[in-house]
């Protein structure tokens, strides 16, 4: 099973970092291959409304006339079994990043194709609130919200803040392992 972790945050050191390899340690503890994406290391421009009525290809044809690095991010996720969305919490949401890139994937998911390789697909959310600690709750349901538009299987999702992160990495673990060897039957189809 190939999981691959999209990550919202710019610090490969950092908390969400941190929190995200330990699920990843999870997973491979379980037999599971895994592969990390960090979003602001690479070219994510925010939808351009392309159309006077605010849709655009991605309509018409299930994907974005942007030329960035976003088709093969979702081509990677699409190549994989799992996903896990993972993004440190900012104002009590998602981070920029995650927010484009989520924003543009709900967008491919409305034509033609889009869907295809990402609905039913098994799916953790991590949010990680690093500053005081506040908002990761919201910023779930935040996640939640967009992922299931999607049409992702949203198996868990996971708050952390810093004043837990410790024990919450431990969580993380188990639920990697957990998540690694979900039979099919668990799965939504
Ligand atoms: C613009 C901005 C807003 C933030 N809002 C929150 C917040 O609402 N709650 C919180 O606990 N931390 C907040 N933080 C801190 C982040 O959640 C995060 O822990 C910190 O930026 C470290 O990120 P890293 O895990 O990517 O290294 C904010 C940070 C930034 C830059």
């Amino acid at each position: 099973m190939k999981t691959v972790a999209i990550l919202g945050s710019r610090n490969p050191q950092g908390k969400t970092a941190n929190a995200a390899r330990a699920f990843l340690e999870g997973v491979q503890s379980a037999g599971g291959e895994t592969a990390e994406v960090y979003l602001t290391h690479r070219q994510i421009e925010r939808c351009r409304q392309c159309e006077e009525n605010g849709w655009g290809l991605c309509r018409r044809e299930g994907r974005c006339i942007i030329e960035d690095d976003f088709a093969a991010i979702v081509e990677q996720i699409r190549a994989a079994d799992a996903v896990a969305f993972v993004t440190p919490v900012y104002y009590g949401d998602l981070s920029e990043s995650m927010r484009a890139f989520t924003d543009r994937l709900r967008r491919i998911g409305t034509g033609p194709g889009g869907k295809e390789g990402l609905a039913g697909k098994p799916t953790v959310g991590i949010c990680v609130a690093g500053g005081g600690g506040g908002g990761a709750p919201n910023c779930c349901v935040s996640l939640e919200r967009v992922l299931r538009i999607i049409g992702f299987d949203v198996v868990d999702l996971i708050p952390v803040r810093r004043q837990n992160q410790k024990m919450k990495a431990d969580i993380l673990r188990r639920t990697g392992e957990w998540f690694a060897g979900l039979p099919s039957s668990d799965v939504e189809s």
